[in-house]
């Protein structure tokens, strides 16, 4: 009943886990039984995949906030050649559908990642473009549409299967959003992480800056979404503070198609069962069943 389907992407639930929140498979399987990862999970989303491995950033790199966390991981990823040999074979075999979140420092490298993923049996791919590009001087993705623009043709004319773009919260959003749409990516998520800062001590000053999730995102988001779906037809993925399936029912009724979990992972690993539980509460109250 909860199946959906955005372009040739087939979910059994709208729910995807969000990129960098579950790991790399590694220790699904130990909190949720195999029946219900394919059960409830309508696709996995994998951890930034960059080309050569990176270490991410020092200590300390996550603390929490009211309501939500700040991250500071840096996109700590084993690179493309070691995620296809030691860690795509198990994420395959939870036999649900597979989406590969890419991270690149130029528009050449998600070229390259794309063609790396070609023959892969993956469902698709997820375009972080929260990355700053080297060749423009560090400036980031998000605030830069002539870049993406030239990076979403180029990709679509590479890559056949799922493409989504995920975009930042911050910077032209709408502008993206819409160049996304021109240059036919599948979807776009919406959104990552909000720019933030937590004083860790005030003597001598000590600070964390990264990246706002959780609860306190939700308000701000959700905006984002129901505004976007409002103006533009490119199907939309809703992603941030999502925690119970009441969360969740917002998105899909302000104008998303699915939606992500990422920080309440962290909270729970075993949230994504409990979100669709809740749904399926819904459902004769809103759908009038
Ligand atoms: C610890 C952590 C790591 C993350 N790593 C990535 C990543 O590698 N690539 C990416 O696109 N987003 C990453 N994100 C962003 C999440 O996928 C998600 O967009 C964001 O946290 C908002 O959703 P939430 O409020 O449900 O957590 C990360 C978030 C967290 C908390």
């Amino acid at each position: 009943m909860l199946s959906v389907k955005i372009k040739n992407l087939e979910l059994k639930t709208p729910l995807m886990l969000a990129s960098g929140t579950w790991g790399l498979g590694e220790n699904l399987a130990q909190f949720l039984k195999p029946k219900d990862i394919k059960k409830n999970i309508g696709a996995l989303v994998t951890k930034g995949i960059s080309l050569y491995p990176c270490e991410g950033n020092p200590p300390p790199r996550i603390s929490e906030t009211p309501c939500g966390l700040i991250n500071f991981i840096g996109l700590e990823n084993p690179g493309i050649i070691s995620f296809k040999k030691n860690y795509l074979p198990n994420l395959l075999k939870f036999g649900v559908p597979l989406i590969v979140n890419l991270h690149g420092e130029k528009i050449e490298d998600f070229i390259d990642l794309a063609e790396e993923l070609k023959n892969e049996s993956i469902e698709g791919i997820e375009i972080n473009i929260s990355c700053p590009n080297v060749e423009k001087g560090g400036i980031y993705f998000f605030l830069d549409p002539a870049a993406v623009k030239i990076l979403v043709r180029r990709l679509r004319k590479k890559w056949d299967k799922f493409l989504s773009i995920k975009l930042s919260p911050v910077g032209p959003v709408f502008e993206i959003a819409e160049i996304c749409q021109k240059e036919e990516a599948d979807a776009i998520v919406i959104a990552n992480t909000y720019p933030a800062l937590k004083v860790l001590e005030l003597k001598p000053l000590k600070v964390l800056k990264g990246g706002l999730s959780g609860p306190a995102i939700k308000p701000l988001t959700l905006r984002l979404v129901y505004e976007i779906s409002k103006k533009l037809e490119i199907p939309i993925i809703g992603c941030g503070g999502i925690i119970s399936g009441r969360d969740a029912l917002e998105y899909l009724l302000c104008g998303a198609k699915a939606f992500q979990i990422g920080t309440a992972n962290l909270i729970n690993p075993r949230f994504a069962t409990k979100i669709i539980k809740e749904i399926n509460t819904y459902i004769p109250s809103i759908f009038h069943f």
